[in-house]
């Protein structure tokens, strides 16, 4: 079960990864926002983020006009991390190596066709482990 979440400056954007996800059979809970009422990020990024760091879903996607704010909150979120990505290469490795639990985008930042691309290969790619699960630990020894 993937999370999704966003503010008023991703609400379209999320509407199209919803109508992308229902075509393939990939299962999401919405945790709004439900229009384009301006609204606050953080409390997206926090819904999100729980459901995420609970277990009860996956992984997570927030989107935000930058997607920086709503990742910066996310990523107060004990167990969170949280990558805002703009490209591909950067979607599959925060996979491969950072074992991103969240995708971040920004909705005014790219077009929703690199998007869609960017959701299909944070979904597609594994954590490599290794070397990088080290390294994952000392990212979650900072949240002691
Ligand atoms: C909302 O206007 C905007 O600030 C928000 O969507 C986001 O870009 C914040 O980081």
């Amino acid at each position: 079960m993937l999370a999704l979440g966003s503010d008023h400056g991703g609400y379209a954007l999320k509407q199209e990864i919803i109508e992308h996800l229902d075509k393939k059979g990939i299962k999401y809970k919405d945790f709004g926002t439900h229009s384009e009422d301006s609204c606050d990020y953080p409390l997206y990024a926090e819904a999100v983020g729980k459901a995420v760091a609970s277990g009860e879903c996956e992984r997570g996607i927030l989107i935000c006009g930058t997607g920086i704010g709503i990742s910066m909150a996310a990523n107060k979120i004990k167990g969170i991390r949280a990558a805002l990505c703009g490209d591909c290469f950067s979607a599959e490795f925060s996979r491969l190596h950072n074992d991103a639990n969240i995708l971040a985008l920004g909705a005014r930042v790219i077009g929703s066709g690199l998007a869609l691309k960017i959701v299909d290969t944070f979904l597609n790619s594994e954590f490599e482990g290794g070397r990088h699960a080290r390294r994952v630990g000392l990212i979650s020894k900072l949240e002691e």
